[in-house]
């Protein structure tokens, strides 16, 4: 069958990466992909949500499967888009629905939804431009620190977290009156602080039946001891060590069937990856977030780790039989650490030649800001590749990826020496 992944990131590199070795693999195109994904794949200049160009792409070159990668294309409707059109729609979109991708775009649906089906969550209470002044009251019910949410999507950035209850207040102001974070911020959500450890759980479905994925907690600070400005993800480590049986079976009982059971139960159509970020609070289990992808840096950890073919696994979605499937689990840990140009998260530069990539051994450099430039691989992106390992533990892992990023560099190259360090 012919493939198309959306998206251009670490993550894709990673879909593209497993999928190409299916023998049920004809072509593979990455739209719009990068210089890791060109080595495997045919990257294709195509907006990931430009669906007419997509739909004419599909038809052309006779996709049957397309993997969408960043949440922007499902909250915007492709799954619906497909369904709608006779002529798409024969082909297995992999990722939910527009009222299921709710659960990604829009903190307050996400929450009235595990309130509904009674996944466990901090407790919360939304508020708008008109009920600011509540807001502002409610704050001083609860107690320090404040966590603040802006509704829509932020690009990860809409989530603050503030010690103080005057500046929470004023913060809630400028969300709600001066949008801080655009329309994201016409809604904010206010929870409780949950004090715990955090890491993920991502369960495959296809609707009808459900598939846990390897765990795995990532590191979203820029800087070393998890400090600085949040970023898309700087480093990835695979099983995640603290997650034993019993936690496992909390997180499947409490979390993943009542999640499932949910969205069957309230008709959101949902063939996909449900990334369930969790904070784990006296060893139980707590949602603070939804995503209805894969996360990145997590997929480049995560997907390294499922060596039974993937695209069998997701050919499945198709005829909901993905309980038919047979998963292997690599049982070595995969760590990823992110190189990231510098002065990411804020401004930074692209275009710098990138040296030192055909001096990597035993580790898999998943590219995410790259392309090709007069022959050279430059950098184009914040995020520029992410170094995968394996170990007999994550700490051995990790050693391999430091090992070999000692031989990659570029101007201002930067990453975090210190991934796995609270494990
Ligand atoms: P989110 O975008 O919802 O994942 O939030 C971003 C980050 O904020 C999370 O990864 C957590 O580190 C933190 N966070 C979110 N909600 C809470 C909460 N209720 N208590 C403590 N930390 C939180
Ligand atoms: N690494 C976090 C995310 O993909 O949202």
């Amino acid at each position: 069958m012919n493939v198309l992944i959306l998206g251009s990131g670490g993550r894709e590199h990673a879909f593209a990466h497993s999928i190409v070795k299916s023998s049920l693999l004809s072509k593979l195109y990455v739209a719009p992909g990068n210089a890791g994904t060109a080595l495997m794949a045919t990257n294709v200049d195509l907006s990931v949500t430009d669906f007419d160009a997509i739909k004419a792409f599909v038809l052309e070159h006779e996709i049957t499967m397309v993997v969408v990668g960043p949440e922007a294309p499902l909250v915007a409707g492709i799954y619906d888009y497909f369904q709608a059109d006779d002529s798409l729609k024969h082909v297995n979109v992999i990722g939910p629905s527009k009222n299921a991708a709710m659960l990604e775009g829009s903190k307050e649906f996400a929450k009235e939804f595990m309130q509904r089906n009674k996944v466990p969550t901090a407790a919360y209470e939304s508020f708008t431009a008109a009920s600011v002044d509540q807001g502002k009251a409610f704050i001083d019910t609860l107690k320090a620190p404040f966590v603040l949410k802006a509704d829509g999507l932020a690009g990860g950035k809409g989530v603050l977290i503030i010690n103080d209850a005057t500046e929470a207040k004023n913060a809630l102001e400028e969300m709600l009156v001066g949008g801080k974070f655009g329309e994201a911020s016409n809604k904010v959500v206010i929870e409780e602080f949950l004090d715990g450890i955090e890491m993920s759980v991502f369960v495959m479905t296809d609707g009808d039946s459900y598939k846990i994925m390897p765990t795995a907690k990532d590191y979203k600070r820029i800087g070393e001891g998890d400090t600085g400005l949040n970023t898309g993800g700087m480093g990835a480590v695979s099983p995640v060590p603290f997650a034993d049986d019993t936690l496992m079976q909390k997180i499947e009982q409490q979390v993943v069937i009542p999640t499932i059971n949910g969205l069957q139960s309230e008709q959101l159509d949902y063939k996909g990856f449900v990334f369930i970020g969790l904070m784990i609070v006296n060893n139980e289990p707590f949602v603070i977030e939804y995503n209805v992808r894969m996360g990145d840096p997590e997929t480049e950890v995560v997907l390294p780790r499922i060596s039974s073919d993937l695209l069998s696994h997701l050919n499945a979605f198709a005829k909901a039989a993905l309980h038919k499937e047979q998963f292997q689990i690599d049982p070595r840990s995969a760590t990823t650490v992110m190189c990231v140009a510098g002065g990411y998260p804020e401004a930074y530069d692209k275009g710098m030649r990138i040296n030192g990539l055909d001096q990597v051994e035993n580790s898999i450099v998943f590219h995410a800001g790259t392309k090709k430039h007069n022959g050279e691989v430059v950098t184009n992106g914040g995020r520029v590749m992410a170094i995968t390992s394996y170990g007999d533990d994550f700490k051995h892992a990790l050693k391999k990826s430091y090992e070999n990023i000692s031989k990659l560099s570029f101007d201002r190259m930067y990453y975090r020496s210190d991934i796995g360090f609270d494990l």
